[in-house]
């Protein structure tokens, strides 16, 4: 937990008075979040917006208002986790299975930091399994899709049912190994009816802080 609380306190440090700020999900998000509502409550002033109930549930709990996203003009800032970081700032997400609103809020963001911890580095992406959010309607017809095309699918469960994500929607899990085009394979899924996003995060971080046992260090 060291490792995480110290990214999550590095990246606390960009978030500046008057700002709308975006929460991500996880447990690193929540170490910050708790960093983050200490500050509000010594005087910081922002708006939040946030990625998932989960992340809503655990900010309200200590406090902090969480904005409707598509009630805000604009975020300054989100600051989210990742499952896997390469070196160009590529990074796999949805290991809580929330991708598809942290992708929203992301996409909407000036600017992504994603924290991490040393753990979650890799040279190519691939050996966290995938997350690929479906429409339930084509789920199965979707595993067999994703078998032709060897992605190893495995539609996520919780106590045997499969699980649904915030949005409504089910997350096939994918067992690539690395992924040589990441590009390419994120633009091939989400031309497939039925899918709704994909865990791939290409060119969306603008810094990534990894935290170590006694330090941090930033990527951009
Ligand atoms: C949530 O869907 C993911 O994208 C998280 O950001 C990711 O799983 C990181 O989680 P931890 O901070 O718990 O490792």
């Amino acid at each position: 937990m060291t490792k995480k609380l110290n990214a999550a306190k590095k990246s606390i440090e960009y978030i500046q008075d008057g700002m709308t700020v975006g929460l991500g999900t996880g447990s690193t998000v929540e170490l910050m979040i708790e960093e983050l509502s200490k500050k509000i409550n010594t005087g910081l002033n922002i708006k939040c917006v946030s990625t998932s109930n989960r992340t809503t549930k655990f900010a309200n709990n200590l406090g902090i208002m969480i904005h409707e996203f598509d009630s805000v003009a604009k975020i300054d800032l989100t600051i989210d986790g990742a499952d896997e970081v390469d070196p160009y700032l590529r990074g796999i997400k949805g290991g809580g299975g929330a991708l598809l609103y942290e992708k929203i809020v992301a996409y909407n963001s000036e600017k992504n930091i994603w924290i991490v911890d040393d753990s979650k580095l890799v040279n190519k992406l691939g050996s966290f399994p995938l997350p690929i959010e479906v429409v339930p309607f084509a789920a199965r017809k979707l595993v067999v899709k994703f078998e032709q095309m060897k992605l190893n699918p495995v539609v996520r469960k919780s106590d045997n049912k499969n699980i649904v994500t915030d949005s409504g929607h089910f997350i096939i899990d994918c067992r690539i190994g690395e992924i040589d085009d990441a590009t390419a394979l994120e633009k091939e899924l989400k031309m497939i009816p039925g899918v709704v996003e994909v865990g791939l995060f290409i060119d969306i971080a603008d810094y990534v802080i990894i935290g170590y046992s006694d330090r941090t260090a930033v990527l951009e």
